[in-house]
């Protein structure tokens, strides 16, 4: 059996009774098969972001942030509107995962929370722009948009109502296996590497499924154990 999914879960509202960290909690609470998944709690620590600031070392908080989106196998969001658009705080954290890279290729989605009439389209459209700046592999069949009211958030901070949890569930699990079909790209790639000689571009395209995979030999190897 293969290794669980690791989801990386943030969330782009710093509000105490958030109804989109509500489902967060929820996605840790009642796990979906097949994936481990945990959540960001650093989005109030983050400085702001300056470029002279992106070197080595790094301010503890932006190090922990991309060695977790590093670590991760994709990340979900789940994040407010705010005037039309991202919440300054969570752009703030987007702009810092530019310069690592770590989120480069990374399958990402995000849930959409809000029970607006226009479903806070404008953050949803500033959430593709940037992730899609970002080279990230915006995985549709996970974004979905699932109305939480805030009476739907119980005393414990979850979510309890059976359909919303089967929502959620179905988007995690989307993702999960977004994961899945790339890494059965990998093995393609493989297959290709036998045929042709290997290009860097193919050890690029198998490098991002599995951390480590240097050769056709260890992409052989990597997609054998999976
Ligand atoms: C400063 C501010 C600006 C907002 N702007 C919008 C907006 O442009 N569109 C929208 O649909 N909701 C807007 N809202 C409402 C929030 O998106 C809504 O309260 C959301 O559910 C908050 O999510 P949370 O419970 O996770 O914090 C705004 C709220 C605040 C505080």
């Amino acid at each position: 059996m293969s290794a669980p999914c690791q989801i990386l879960l943030v969330c782009g509202s710093l509000r105490e009774a958030s109804t989109n960290a509500a489902v967060l909690r929820t996605i840790v609470a009642a796990p979906v098969a097949g994936v481990s998944a945990t959540v960001f709690d650093g989005l109030a620590l983050l400085p702001h972001f300056n470029p002279d600031d992106d070197t080595e070392p790094l301010p503890a908080p932006v190090a922990d942030l991309r060695a977790r989106i590093a670590a991760a196998d994709a990340v979900l969001f789940s994040t407010p509107e705010y005037a039309g658009a991202l919440p300054g705080s969570f752009k703030n954290l987007l702009d810092w995962t530019i310069g690592g890279g770590e989120i480069y290729q990374k399958p990402v989605a995000w849930i959409n929370v809000s029970t607006m009439p226009t479903g806070a389209a404008g953050a949803h459209a500033s959430l593709r722009a940037v992730l899609g700046y970002a080279g990230t592999r915006i995985i549709d069949a996970a974004c979905a948009q699932i109305p939480v009211a805030r009476h739907a958030v119980g005393e414990d901070g979850l979510i309890h109502d059976d359909a919303l949890r089967r929502e959620i569930a179905a988007a995690v699990a989307a993702l999960r296996d977004a994961r899945t079909a790339r890494r059965y790209i990998g093995c393609l790639v493989v297959e290709r590497c036998d045929r042709t000689p290997l290009t860097s571009q193919h050890v690029r395209a198998s490098s991002h499924i599995q951390p480590g995979v240097k050769s056709a030999d260890d992409a052989r190897t990597t997609c054998a154990k999976s």
